[in-house]
């Protein structure tokens, strides 16, 4: 046996030791790459982010490259749990780590902010995302001509708010946004950008989207971050009693689904219209375009035992107009919505999520909500 036939081997056994099974950095199964100089194994696709940080990081495929003996030791020594507490022993608990599902700004942020800028090696390091104010410029899409232009926003902790300014020199801000209703997450594809960040919020109870980008994408993942560090200070003092653990799940998150479908309206005879349907919890909305600003419309899911049910099909005699086959009936106490989907697995994939958020107990913020609902319409 050769020697690089031996090392390859002696590889494979130590990436297969606790810790090293899936990719220190993003999580994904069984890592195909190891930094040899920082000892631990990452994915393929993690590995093409590393080689861009080349003076702290050298990769090497683990059956494809030529290991030396002394790295394959260094390995061996150190790996993926070991560097994690090196590498991540201060990671804030509102910062946002990404997994192997997560867009490419994202993951490379996390990557250059571990082992390139070092953040989380001893406290302290990453205040900056806990100053009392952030003030810069982002790149904005204009509400009704679509145009992205640079405008200013600001984060206080002290307000709870995130502003921003048309004029750099504006007094009055154009929005005023709470921080405990904001929802920020990339949308690259959607918006057309690496670094696009959707910032959804309530005003007046509905919502609103906004959508951003920065070309640094270091600065678009310090402004996510940073909304998450001031969300988070303000759950502390809304729920003194509670864990951080069992905060952080209620900081800003992903939707459950989103896409398009077929909708008609409360008539049932308007004809099928194609819309695109975003799925927060129990908050199903719909928009003309994905990129729109308000919401059509929105529809509480609530639990089943309280009227509430999705179920495949339309109701015999729907007159199906529309160019898809897939239907889904929701009821409400209120009324029936009825949806197409253009694939079957589309429609599958839908109920799935509408039957687990109607099986799911309600909490009594989602009755506040539930209520409010009712109220509007
Ligand atoms: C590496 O850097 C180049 C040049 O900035 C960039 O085009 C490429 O997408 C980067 N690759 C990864 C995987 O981050
Ligand atoms: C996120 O969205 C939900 C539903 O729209 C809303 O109730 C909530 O306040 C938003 N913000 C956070 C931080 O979850
Ligand atoms: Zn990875």
């Amino acid at each position: 046996m050769s020697s690089n036939d031996r090392l390859t081997r002696e590889l494979r056994e130590i990436q297969l030791c606790p810790g090293n099974e899936v990719c220190a950095d993003c999580g994904a199964p069984d890592p195909s790459w190891g930094s040899c100089s920082l000892g631990v194994f990452v994915c393929l696709a993690c590995s093409g982010i590393h080689r861009n940080i080349s003076d702290v990081s050298k990769v090497k495929s683990l059956c494809l490259s030529r290991w030396e003996d002394h790295e394959v030791q260094f390995m061996a020594e150190n790996g993926n749990d070991l560097m994690k507490l090196r590498y991540e022993s201060c990671v804030p608990v509102y910062y946002y780590k990404p997994t192997h599902r997560d867009c490419q700004v994202l993951r490379e942020q996390w990557i250059r902010a571990k082992y390139e800028r070092k953040e989380f090696t001893e406290p302290g390091k990453s205040f900056r995302y806990e100053e009392a104010t952030r003030d810069g410029l982002l790149m904005k899409r204009g509400r009704d001509n679509g145009q992205f232009l640079s405008r200013r926003f600001v984060l206080s902790e002290r307000d709870g708010t995130l502003k921003y300014f048309t004029k750099f020199d504006a007094k009055e801000p154009k929005a005023v946004i709470k921080v405990d209703t904001i929802n920020a997450t990339f949308q690259p594809e959607k918006i057309g950008n690496p670094n696009g960040l959707q910032i959804t919020y309530l005003k007046d109870y509905s919502t609103r989207n906004i959508f951003v980008y920065n070309d640094n994408g270091k600065d678009i993942v310090d402004w996510l971050n940073s909304i998450r560090a001031v969300q988070f200070h303000y759950l502390k003092v809304a729920f003194p009693g509670a864990t951080d653990l069992e905060l952080v799940p209620k900081l800003t998150r992903n939707f459950l689904k989103e896409g398009y479908m077929e909708k008609t309206g409360p008539r049932q005879t308007e004809g099928f219209k194609k819309r695109w349907f975003t799925l927060d919890k129990r908050r199903l909305m719909y928009f003309k375009d994905p990129l729109d600003a308000f919401a059509k419309g929105e529809v509480f899911l609530g639990n089943r035992d309280h009227g509430y049910a999705a179920s495949p099909g339309l109701p015999a005699g729907t007159h199906c107009n529309g160019a898809w086959q897939h239907g889904i009936t929701i009821e409400t106490p209120d009324r029936s919505f009825l949806f197409t989907c253009e694939t079957e697995s589309d429609q599958q994939d839908w109920l799935k999520h509408f039957d687990d958020v109607m099986s799911a107990v309600m909490s009594p913020q989602e009755y506040t909500m539930e209520a409010l609902f009712k109220h509007r319409h």
